[in-house]
This record gives C-alpha cells, sequence and structure tokens, in this order.
C-alpha cells in the first residue's frame, strides 16, 4: 500500500467504499478487507451502515491507529447544531471515539458555507474526527471552503474516473494543498469494453479494473475507494503495487476522459467546473 501524507494527514492510497452494503454482508466485508491488506473504510451517514461498518472493525480485530475511518454528514444536516449531532451519532453507530476523516458530503447553498464549516473545524477541534475535508465541491467552493477552514482542508471526494475528465479540479486540489479522493473509481466495475484497458491488462498480466486504479495512484495525491463485496475483487483491488504504467499509458488513460462522463447525475449537486 502506499500512502498519501497531506498536511498531518496519512492516508492510504486505496481505500474500501461501502455505499450499498448493507447488514451482515457488510459486516463480513469490512472484516474481510482489513484482514486481507485494506487499512482505510469509507462510509456515510447516508449510507445507512455505520452500524454494521463498525461491527466489521470490531470483527477484523484492527487495532483502531491501524485504521483509516472516513464519514460524512448529509447534505441537510449542514446547520451547526444537526451537524455535530450528526457526527456525534455516527461515531456512536461506528463505536469508536473519533473518524479519522470527517467529510460534508454534498454542499447546500440553503446553509451558509460559514456555518457548515465552522462546525465542521468544531468537530476536529472537539477531537470527533482527526481529519476534516468535503465531498462534492466544484473549484470555486472549495476554495471559499478551504479558506474558511484555515487550509485544515485535506481532501474533496469526487467522482473521478478515466472516463470523468476533472483536470481543473484535480489542479484546484493540488493549489489548496489538498489530496482528490475518486469515487466510482473504477467506473461501477464496467471499465472493461474499452480496448485500451483490455490491451494494458494484457500487457501487464492484471485485469482492466486493477489498470484502471494503478492509473488513480500514479497521480500526485488521487486516493481511490472502489467497493467490492465479493472476496476475490477485494484482495484484486489492492494488488496494483507490483506494476508500473509508462508515462505515455497514463497519458492515453487520460486522453480518454470527458465532462459528459458523470455517473453521479444528483438533483442536489453543484454547477460542475467547466472542463
Ligand atoms: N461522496 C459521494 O457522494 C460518493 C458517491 C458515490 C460513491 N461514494 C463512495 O465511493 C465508493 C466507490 O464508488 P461506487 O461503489 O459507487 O463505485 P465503484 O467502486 O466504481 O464500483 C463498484 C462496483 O464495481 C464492482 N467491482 C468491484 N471490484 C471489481 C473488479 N475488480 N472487477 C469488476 N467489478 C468490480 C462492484 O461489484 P462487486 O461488489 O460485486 O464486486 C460494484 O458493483 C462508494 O462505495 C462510496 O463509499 C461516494
Amino acid at each position: 500500500m502506499i500512502f498519501r501524507s497531506i498536511r498531518d494527514v496519512s492516508i492510504p492510497a486505496i481505500g474500501l467504499g461501502t455505499w450499498d452494503l448493507r447488514g451482515s454482508q457488510c459486516a463480513q466485508t469490512v472484516s474481510f478487507a482489513l484482514q486481507n491488506g485494506y487499512s482505510h473504510v469509507d462510509t456515510a451517514a447516508y449510507y445507512e451502515n455505520e452500524s454494521e461498518v463498525g461491527d466489521g472493525i470490531r470483527a477484523s480485530g484492527m487495532n483502531r491507529p491501524d485504521l483509516f475511518l472516513t464519514t460524512k454528514v448529509w447534505w441537510d444536516q449542514l446547520a451547526a447544531d444537526a451537524f455535530s449531532t450528526s457526527a456525534e451519532t455516527s461515531l456512536r453507530k461506528l463505536q469508536t471515539d473519533y473518524v479519522d476523516l470527517l467529510l460534508v458530503h454534498w454542499p447546500n447553498p440553503d446553509i451558509p458555507l460559514a456555518e457548515t464549516i465552522g462546525a465542521l473545524v468544531e468537530a476536529k477541534d472537539r477531537g470527533l474526527a482527526r481529519s476534516i475535508g468535503v465531498s462534492n465541491y466544484p473549484s470555486a467552493l472549495l476554495r471559499q471552503a478551504q479558506d474558511l477552514a484555515g487550509g485544515q482542508l485535506v481532501t474533496n471526494q469526487v467522482e473521478y474516473h478515466p472516463f470523468l475528465s476533472q483536470r481543473t479540479l484535480l489542479q484546484t486540489t493540488q493549489d489548496l494543498g489538498m489530496a482528490l479522493t475518486a469515487y466510482c473509481p473504477i467506473v461501477k466495475g464496467r471499465v472493461d469494453q474499452e480496448g485500451l484497458f483490455r490491451d494494458l491488462a494484457e500487457k501487464y498480466g492484471k485485469s482492466p479494473v486493477q489498470i484502471t486504479l494503478r492509473w488513480h495512484v500514479q497521480q500526485p495525491n488521487v486516493i481511490a475507494i472502489p467497493k467490492s463485496s465479493n472476496p476475490d475483487r477485494l484482495k484484486a483491488n489492492i494488488e496494483i503495487f507490483d506494476f508500473e504504467l509508462d508515462s505515455d499509458e497514463m497519458a492515453q488513460i487520460s486522453a480518454l476522459g470527458r465532462p459528459e462522463g458523470r455517473l453521479i447525475n444528483a438533483a442536489w449537486g453543484p454547477v460542475w467546473d467547466p472542463e
């Protein structure tokens, strides 16, 4: 595993996504992942699986300091009091005293940004979170948020994969000294329709999904959080540290990115950066 060092925080470059994992399957998946090389788990209040994620962490036997755990506050809970209650409830469900990273899940234009970022910083000051960040923030809003947070935000979690260009936002996160955490990093498992991935997979003896994850981690300060509930695919998704794409191959994959390649088009989403 490689780690991203952002400010004083060390974040494993691959984490386990847990969207749509529920019940015992969620707990078993988290436990299996932590026993098989993962040390970074991504959840959210909205996923309604924090209790099961907590059960999986306990069942894994992993020591809490060895785990990097992220949760998020949903976009209708961004007023100061609601924010604080959401973060406290998440910790109770996750059966932990702190998360390693607390994110604002989506921006909400009806609640002042200063109030939300103030509540986020307060959660860190109270020790509920070791580090803080945001999710689904376009560049202009991200700059304002980082300013309001006094430079403490460590990442912006957004959709990013070979078919969605994020050139502008990547540059913004780098300018602000932050990481970019890629969600839907493997295009929901649908990368292998593209010939380039099949060719590179053959060359390196890897799968198209592994080629995609390798492309993510070879970019500066990019983190990817693929989800799988399948033991073989879970293991395969971190078996990407024994080969290297060359600069031409990196560029060829990056060239596939299109602004219209977005899979998640939430009605409450922001206006994204023009590409
Ligand atoms: N901040 C946000 O607004 C936001 C939005 C969306 C997602 N997220 C986070 O990002 C995580 C990842 O995104 P995602 O789950 O939507 O999409 P994803 O990770 O790109 O894809 C997950 C899908 O790919 C399949 N898969 C996994 N490994 C595979 C492999 N090696 N080969 C073929 N198929 C494979 C999985 O099926 P199997 O389980 O059957 O393997 C699953 O259907 C989420 O789980 C969540 O934690 C955040």
